[in-house]
């Protein structure tokens, strides 16, 4: 049976969330599969796999299908001390040794980075293009995560915001969005690794054709713009991105996952109570290339 796509937003809206039905993703996926998923991540920009329980090994083969994964290198845990391999981010609040961290790890406080909205990995010269989150193991409540429609947000500009964002480059750091959270403590290896980076505000899909603000929590300067004004634009263009007819709350079951494009979106996670378990899964699929190197 192939693979079946159907809208989950109200009508008021358009395309953005989609469930994908008919699909197993610990078995080996045909390429029509994966064209169709493609074809569904361009038309809307989340897709929720609902009762697909993957181990790490499955997460990871399934997501390779749409281009080379990322190292997992955004979550502040050393290849001695993790838990999981490195091509999965450990997006869970257990320690190594499966343990819900103490209230003031820094680990986990690194973490909390993830709800401030965000588009994964635009701290890096190639940012990511698509991510894959499965849930191993949910809070009785709360812990969902948002997912914002940067297209919707650029199609609604006034024309004057449009004109002054069109060719806007921004500088994005982990140290800035950390640094919102009064994080401020790096080592000066953290430090050397989160220089900041350089991206365009205004992208074009490469196959919806359609245009996106490219925003997010790591944004601390733009080019050319003094930083207050800066930072005042970003946080303006935020608040309008986000209201809520532009954003879907995925509210988790055990062995969801959701796939989104970060080209397109951006995503946080919300508030649980920090004492009880919640064990999720990313796979990062790599853009390959700078925002700077494509056709704005
Ligand atoms: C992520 C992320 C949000 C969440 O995995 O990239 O931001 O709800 N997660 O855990
Ligand atoms: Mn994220």
């Amino acid at each position: 049976m192939p693979v079946s796509i159907n809208a989950i937003d109200p009508i008021s809206r358009s395309a953005f969330a989609a469930e994908v039905t008919g699909i197993d993703l610990r078995e080996p996926v045909s390429a029509a599969d994966v064209a169709a998923i493609e074809a569904g991540m361009a038309r809307y920009a989340v897709l929720v796999f609902r009762d697909q329980p993957v181990d790490d090994e499955q997460q990871a083969t399934f997501s390779r299908h749409f281009g080379p994964l990322e190292e997992a290198t955004g979550d502040l845990r050393p290849a001695a001390e993790r838990r999981i391999a490195m091509t999965l981010n450990d997006i869970s609040n257990l320690d190594q040794d499966g343990r819900v961290m103490a209230r003031d790890d820094r680990r986990r406080l690194f973490g909390l980075g993830n709800m401030l909205w965000h588009s994964d990995s635009s701290f890096k010269a190639a940012p990511a293009r698509y991510s894959l989150l499965s849930a191993r193991v949910i809070p009785g409540s709360g812990g969902n995560t948002e997912f914002a429609d940067m297209r919707a947000a650029y199609d609604t500009l006034d024309d004057e915001t449009r004109a002054v964002v069109a060719d806007l480059v921004c500088e994005h750091s982990q140290i800035h969005s950390r640094g919102a959270l009064g994080f401020t403590e790096f080592t000066e290896e953290e430090l050397r690794q989160c220089a900041p980076v350089k991206q365009r505000l205004v992208r074009r899909h490469p196959v919806s054709g359609r245009k996106s603000l490219f925003l997010s929590a790591h944004i601390g300067a733009i080019d050319g713009m003094p930083v207050p004004e800066a930072r005042m634009l970003i946080r303006d263009l935020t608040e309008h991105a986000t209201q809520r007819d532009f954003v879907y709350a995925h509210v988790w079951r055990q062995h969801d996952l959701v796939m989104w494009d970060n080209r397109a979106t951006m995503h946080r996670a919300r508030r649980y109570d920090p004492s009880q378990v919640r064990d999720m899964r990313r796979t990062t699929v790599s853009d390959e290339v700078s925002t700077l190197e494509q056709v704005a």
